[in-house]
């Protein structure tokens, strides 16, 4: 079966064709980060605006990556819940119609499910087998720019949310942490890039204490905002987008490299406190934007048997996620959704 996915839920204007729900035959994505870098952040309106402009090409390319017609094509993936309400409206409208024009049967799909099943993604070179391991029950750790969560998996497109942040996500806390040190937008890879030179035991950031598999991030971002101004004698009520003039280039690499370790450790913390009231799990899968985190890699391997990451190039937004959930959607009998009818919904919960 051949899915054509389309994302579009916040900066990245993707599509991509999979056939079978992993092998990957083609994936496009047109970032926006280099507009974004220079604002430190995303703003909605102008990301919606690029969707537009790049969107249809982005789904021709596809097509013709993946060397298909629209007549081979058997389904239309689209994600419309949660994300940026304009970004998302490029998305499912294209989608819509395109379903109409193709006559395709058409799913929408909720994107941290897609986040999830980027795990289940293969080079169209590469042996199935690889993945073969890949095992219910399974714990998944979606850590994203905008979600931080624990999901049980009993079966496909059976998930349980039994942990999630009360505040901020941990890519978001990366991306504020980021700009405190004077270090460019999207913050996760700058701040791994700046860790480098860095001590991790240099400063000692708390985990904040919260209940049960439940995480919290404000608090981290806060305790690196009070270290920095403690470290440059600097009061609490000096202005955070100023700390960047002060710090030198060893207090910037020490800091990126004591928050990482911190969050990092937080993170696995509460995903082994998931596996002791779950202790059946069979593997463990990592997704969304903050999984390409090599020291979240390195210490999930020593502490997790099982364990599994999307390749780094799925990890981020993109349209072949999209297909490979819609795909393992329709094998557990989800059906196709009335185009004239889709609606969005930025804030939907996973089911
Ligand atoms: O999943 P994603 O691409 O978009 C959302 O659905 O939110 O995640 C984006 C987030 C950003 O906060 C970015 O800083 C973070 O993922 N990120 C990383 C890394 N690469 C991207 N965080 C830590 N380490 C990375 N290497
Ligand atoms: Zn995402």
């Amino acid at each position: 079966m051949l899915i054509l996915g389309i994302e579009t839920s916040c900066d990245e204007t993707a599509a991509a064709v999979v056939e079978d729900g992993v092998k990957v035959l083609s994936n496009v994505v047109v970032s926006q980060i280099d507009i974004f870098a220079e604002y430190g952040g995303v703003i909605p309106e102008v990301a919606a605006r690029n969707h537009l402009e790049v969107m249809m090409p982005v789904v021709d390319k596809a097509l013709k990556d993946a060397g298909k017609t629209w007549g081979e094509i058997d389904a239309i993936a689209v994600t419309h819940t949660p994300g940026l309400l304009g970004s998302l409206l490029i998305g499912t409208l294209t989608a819509r119609t395109l379903a109409i024009l193709h006559k395709k049967p058409l799913y929408a799909v909720h994107h941290l499910k897609s986040h999830i099943y980027a795990n289940w993604l293969i080079e169209e070179s590469s042996i199935a087998s690889e993945k073969s391991t890949l095992d219910f029950p399974l714990l998944a750790l979606v850590v994203s720019g905008g979600h931080t969560q624990i999901l049980r998996m009993e079966a496909h497109n059976h998930f349980e949310i039994i942990g999630t942040t009360r505040d901020d996500a941990v890519g978001e806390c990366f991306d504020k942490v980021a700009k405190i040190l004077g270090l460019p937008y999207p913050g996760g890879p700058a701040i791994t890039k700046a860790a480098k030179d860095g001590d991790r035991n240099k400063y000692k950031l708390p985990k904040p204490n919260v209940e049960g598999l439940d995480f919290s991030f404000s608090g981290l971002k806060t305790a690196v905002l009070r270290a920095v101004q403690a470290e440059l004698g600097l009061p609490i009520s000096h202005p955070s987008h100023d700390l960047k003039n002060h710090l030198n280039k060893t207090q910037i690499a020490d800091f990126a490299a004591s928050f990482e370790k911190t969050a990092v450790d937080y993170l696995l913390n509460k995903l082994e406190k998931a596996y002791e009231s779950n202790p059946e799990t069979k593997s463990f899968v990592f997704a969304g934007g903050v999984s390409a985190n090599e020291l979240l890699r390195k210490e999930a391997e020593k502490r997790f048997n099982n364990v599994f990451f999307p390749e780094p190039k799925y990890s981020g937004d993109n349209g072949a996620m999209v297909a490979a959930a819609v795909y393992f959607e329709i094998k557990t009998g989800v059906q196709p959704i009335d185009p004239y009818k889709l609606n969005i919904m930025p804030r939907s919960k996973i089911s």
